[in-house]
């Protein structure tokens, strides 16, 4: 069946408008149990996210776009690391309030900016030292023209997790989301080498994790 970008980007933007309180309670669960659980199953989550660090610190990046930013845990945890100026989109209105709010709790409104829109409208102009999407590829119907789009506002780093596929779980995952009305996609290694490389942007690493990949091109 066909499914054009907006038709797509409908789907999964339905799908996140209803699950911003449970998707943003990982980040802070509400049981030790559940804490336990995340810190073994949702593990790559963390590390997508340290990683964002890692290479906001080892490029000097003063600047971070953060697409797909959800609640904004993780453009606020930066904003709390030291970087100066963040600017999160999300497709998702309740995501963009959440995360707003998050900033605001948090101290750090005067560095974090958040926009509620489908990314790949976002206009070109500005530049980020860092633009980072972790957490969004899953949820994209097309990779190519959104890193393609991430790189046009790219100073120094272009960054994304990957999910990766797996015999058992990715098919398993894939129907699980299908059920309640979420498209989502995998990538395999050399794919993910080779969107990246497409930018010809700087030299491209791609790092395996838990659950995929984390890939990033930088100058
Ligand atoms: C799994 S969440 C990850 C949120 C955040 N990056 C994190 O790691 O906590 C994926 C987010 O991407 C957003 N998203 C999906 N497609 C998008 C698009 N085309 N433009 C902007 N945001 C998008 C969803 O609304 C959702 O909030």
């Amino acid at each position: 069946m066909h499914t054009d970008s907006s038709e797509h980007a409908a789907k999964v933007r339905t799908f996140f408008d209803r699950r911003v309180d449970a998707y943003d309670a990982f980040y802070d669960p509400p049981s030790p149990l559940l804490r336990a659980f995340n810190r073994v199953f949702r593990k790559a989550v963390i590390l997508r996210r340290d990683q964002m660090l890692t290479l906001a610190r080892q490029h000097g990046c003063r600047t971070v776009l953060d697409v797909g930013c959800g609640s904004g845990r993780n453009t606020v945890w930066l904003a709390r690391q030291g970087v100066e100026r963040l600017v999160g989109v999300d497709i998702s209105a309740p995501m963009i309030e959440q995360a707003t709010d998050l900033a605001r709790r948090a101290g750090v409104s005067d560095r974090c900016e958040f926009r509620r829109l489908d990314f790949i409208h976002l206009p070109r102009g500005e530049r980020f030292d860092l633009v980072a999407a972790v957490g969004l590829f899953d949820y994209v119907l097309d990779a190519r023209p959104v890193l393609a789009h991430m790189a046009s506002f790219a100073e120094k780093v272009v960054y994304g997790s990957f999910p990766g596929w797996t015999l058992v779980r990715s098919p398993l995952r894939k129907l699980r989301y299908a059920l309640r009305g979420c498209p989502t996609h995998f990538y395999r290694r050399g794919e993910i080498a080779g969107l990246l490389e497409e930018l010809k942007f700087g030299a491209v690493q791609v790092q395996p994790v838990p659950s995929g990949h984390l890939a990033w091109t930088a100058r």
